[in-house]
């Protein structure tokens, strides 16, 4: 062999060597995966039990780093950075996609689902499947819906008829639909990030919220109001997402182990979800921090009355064919 011919193939192989030897020293996959809530929720509780499952199941090769209550990314920053690839898992309210799809609102829609089991039934059915990667073209794809529960509004003040809501001011998520349905009953919202609102409460800056009873009693809203009725007028949900690139880059045994300890820690969430809700309810109950209240037939009924026009108003961005899909979910 010639000289230079020597030299270019050993440099090749020195290449080649070098490049093989970064793959094997490069470590385990890190997942990074930022969420807002508290650890005692069933997102916090599934979010540890992907680690769990996942370093167990995949050792040495995949690692996961949680971050709970807004410590990596607030809510209005996760989506952008998970695009930008600084975190890979997420799991949003259903609410905070508006940016980046319209077919998710539907879960806003006050009165549309009306218990948890109809909220499972749309979600595992075609619709609810499909609507999963309906943000693929933005990058984001859904990996799962679980669940938190059904909202109840809290304040400063009674709420037991919609005229209570009048004028008042509402923490929302960032949801037009979630906007109109305070707007339908003359009330003022305004889209504030989940780690503002405890501060916002307790100085007053706004008169209420809605929220799930698990966030209420792992934020301690319920100690700042001291009224909390039981209007279960809306859903709030999640999506587990991670971005595209970083999904499709993943070797496809990787993807597969990873999809399968994800599949069980939303199973797992998804099942203690409803017996929080029960416990954290009887907790500020039991506090006597906040009164429950509960309403008759005939005044949750003109909160329906009120808040479903909110339903017309965003049925062409939302999907007739969606909406329909929904309510056949309540049977
Ligand atoms: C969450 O449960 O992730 C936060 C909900 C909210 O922003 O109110």
């Amino acid at each position: 062999m010639k000289k230079s011919k020597l030299l270019v193939f050993s440099l090749v192989a020195s290449l080649v060597l070098m490049a093989f030897a970064t793959v094997s020293t490069a470590g385990p996959i890190v997942i990074k995966f930022s969420h807002v809530v508290a650890e005692n929720t069933p997102k916090g509780q599934m979010a540890n039990k992907f680690k769990e499952l996942v370093e167990k199941s995949l050792p040495g090769k995949v690692e996961v780093e949680v971050f709970p209550n807004s410590q990596l990314f607030g809510d209005n920053k996760v989506l952008e950075a998970m695009l930008l690839g600084d975190v890979q898992l997420a799991a949003p309210s259903l609410s905070k996609f508006e940016k980046y799809t319209k077919c998710l609102q539907l879960y806003d829609l006050p009165f549309l689902l009306q218990n948890m089991k109809a909220v499972s039934t749309f979600q595992n059915g075609p619709f609810g499947q499909k609507m999963l990667m309906s943000m693929k073209d933005k990058g984001l794809i859904g990996l799962g819906y679980l669940h938190n529960g059904l909202k109840q509004l809290s304040s400063n003040s009674p709420l037991r008829v919609p005229a209570d809501a009048q004028n008042k001011k509402f923490r929302i998520m960032g949801s037009d639909v979630l906007a109109a349905q305070f707007e339908a009953v003359g009330a003022m919202p305004l889209k504030k990030p989940f780690s503002e609102v405890f501060t916002l409460l307790q100085t007053k800056a706004i008169d209420g919220q809605e929220n799930t009873w698990s966030n209420i009693y792992s934020k301690k809203f319920y100690e700042v109001q001291p009224y909390i009725t039981e209007s279960n007028h809306g859903v709030l949900d999640y999506m587990v997402v991670t971005s595209a690139e970083f999904w499709m880059g993943l070797p496809e045994d990787i993807r597969s182990g990873i999809k399968k300890a994800l599949d069980e820690a939303i199973a797992y969430g998804n099942e203690i979800s409803y017996e929080k809700s029960v416990e954290d309810r009887q907790k500020i109950i039991d506090s006597k921090r906040s009164e429950v209240i509960e309403l008759t037939d005939a005044e949750r009924q003109l909160w329906v009355e009120a808040m479903k026009p909110v339903w017309k108003k965003f049925e062409n961005e939302i999907g007739k064919d969606n909406i329909d899909a929904a309510i056949a979910a309540n049977k």
